[in-house]
């Protein structure tokens, strides 16, 4: 117990030491800049954020925003299209927002029957993914011709939404998707195998600046409607009307969702 407690705390003052621009204070430096977590561990914190944000903008965003008359689409970047963007493509948004970070971390949705040929799993991944239908547990192995460390998650039919949209696609691969079915999942790269407390929670924040980038993106979209009605953007959610929260509020109930649970896991650690 003494050891957890031992490391939550210097985790936090490492999030203080890199929130503050790493002013150094001598032994939490150090401590900084020891390995502490494995990829696996850091990759299931990170695919843990994922959950949450991605089930957060599914419901709360184009759920409810559907039900208001918001727009959501495919071609949602597209000048004559006046919509905001998918669930899977407010996840590519983050991977390359990610990518452009200088994090190293990598994200991928795929499944053996895409929507999107693009994002059909292939070799190693694929062999996994069939592990990952059975049993929903999560897979790790080292992608050897990659150099990459790879941990991958179901990704689950969590709404009603999710298993008609993808049933009723014209460029549907698959028309029987039922609610709970693992319909896809997600990889995420990393190219070491231990993590410092620094570079950990360089990771957390590359993911949640990826999901303010593209959320922002699609405020940016709303800005430039011509012929929709804009939601009015502020502290309120779609729930209760033509409404859209800021990015800030949104990042905020990320975090007080998955603050919780990203505390659990640094506390199961060893
Ligand atoms: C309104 C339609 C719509 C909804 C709702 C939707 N999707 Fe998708 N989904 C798509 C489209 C279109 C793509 C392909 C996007 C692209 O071009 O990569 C996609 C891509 C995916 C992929 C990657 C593999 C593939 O099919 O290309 C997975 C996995 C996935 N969606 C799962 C889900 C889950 C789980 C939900 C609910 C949480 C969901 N989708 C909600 C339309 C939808």
């Amino acid at each position: 117990m003494k050891t957890i407690i031992y490391k939550i705390s210097l985790f936090f003052s490492a999030l203080v030491l890199v929130a503050c621009g790493g002013v150094p204070e001598e032994k939490s430096e150090t401590a900084a800049e020891e390995n502490a977590f494995s990829v696996e561990e850091v990759l299931e914190m990170v695919a843990k954020e994922n959950d949450v944000t991605r089930t957060l903008y599914t419901k709360a965003i184009v759920g409810k925003g559907k039900a208001q008359g918001m727009k959501f689409d495919e071609d949602w970047r597209k000048d004559d299209v006046e919509a905001g963007p998918l669930p899977a493509l407010f996840l590519r948004g983050v991977a390359t927002s990610i990518i452009k970070s200088p994090v190293p971390l990598g994200l991928y949705l795929g499944s053996d029957f895409p929507v999107n040929a693009a994002n059909k799993f292939e070799g190693k991944q694929a062999d996994l993914f069939q592990e990952i239908k059975k049993t929903q547990e999560p897979q790790f192995f080292y992608d050897e011709d990659q150099k990459l460390h790879t941990a991958m998650f179901a990704d689950l039919a969590s709404a009603g939404a999710c298993v008609s949209c993808h049933n009723k696609h014209p460029q549907t691969t698959k028309s029987d998707w039922k609610l709970g079915d693992v319909m896809g999942a997600t990889t995420w790269q990393y190219p070491k195998d231990s993590l410092t407390y620094k570079e950990t929670v360089a990771v957390l924040n590359a993911y949640a600046k990826g999901t303010v980038d593209i959320y922002m993106e699609y405020l940016d979209e709303i800005e430039a409607f011509k012929e929709s009605e804009k939601p009015e953007i502020g502290n309120k959610w779609p729930a209760e009307g033509n409404y859209l929260p800021t990015a800030e509020v949104f990042l905020d109930s990320v975090k007080k969702l998955s603050s919780y649970e990203t505390m659990k896991h640094l506390v199961a650690v060893k």
